[in-house]
């Protein structure tokens, strides 16, 4: 049974919250877990070519494997991690799921449990539009969509914070000063159990 965690982050939010993500995936009992990335654009990273912190954010990741079309088709799962780019998710990450067309074409994704996360700049900056928007493809490819239960402590909640039934989340801050609580990263860790643990009982 494999479930991928498949993310893009320039500044490392999403990155600290795939992370968790995946740790939950791999803490069901016949799981195998795999921490994948979307590949960054040439035009950014010319842009970002100057900026220490993006460079550091990049380094981390470099041992990730950049997420292919055949890792989807050999996932039974599917958990998709973006930041909020005006309310949607990022290019990077919609360049993944328009390359699909093969996968959609002979229904290869369709039955299997897909979950998202997402990282905003500022509180009310669009996390849940984001993650609902991000849900709308992977409805079409006919993945059948996992969220956050209530249930799972620490969702109901008023502070400044990320972890919403659509998906985990976070707030990086406008200059992306801000790292993901606890409480997020715990949140993202029952995402990737959930849908973990959907994908096995699926499999009977
Ligand atoms: C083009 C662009 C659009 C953005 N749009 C939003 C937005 O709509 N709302 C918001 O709160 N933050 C917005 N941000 C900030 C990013 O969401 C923030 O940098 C991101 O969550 C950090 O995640 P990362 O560290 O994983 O890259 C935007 C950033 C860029 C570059």
């Amino acid at each position: 049974m494999k479930v991928i965690t498949v993310f893009y982050s320039l500044y490392g939010h999403t990155f600290k919250l795939a992370q968790s993500v995946h740790n939950g995936a791999s803490s069901i009992q016949g799981v195998e877990s795999q921490l994948l990335k979307v590949e960054e654009f040439e035009s950014v990273l010319e842009r970002t070519a100057d900026s220490e912190h993006a460079k550091a954010v990049r380094d981390q990741q470099k041992e990730i494997p950049v997420c292919t079309v055949d890792d989807l088709r050999a996932a039974d799962a599917v958990i998709f991690g973006s930041p909020t780019r005006y309310g949607n998710m990022a290019a990077q990450m919609k360049q993944l799921i328009d390359s699909t067309a093969s996968l959609w074409l002979k229904g290869e994704m369709e039955g299997k449990p897909a979950g998202v996360f997402t990282s905003t700049a500022s509180t009310h900056g669009g996390q849940e539009t984001t993650l609902i928007t991000m849900m709308i493809p992977l409805i079409h490819l006919g993945m059948i969509m996992v969220g956050v239960p209530y249930s799972v402590q620490g969702m109901i909640h008023t502070e400044a914070r990320g972890g919403t039934p659509y998906g985990p989340s976070t707030i990086a801050g406008p200059k992306g000063e801000l790292a993901p609580l606890e409480g997020d990263l715990k949140i993202a860790e029952a995402l990737g159990k959930r849908v973990a643990e959907v994908a096995v009982k699926l499999r009977g």
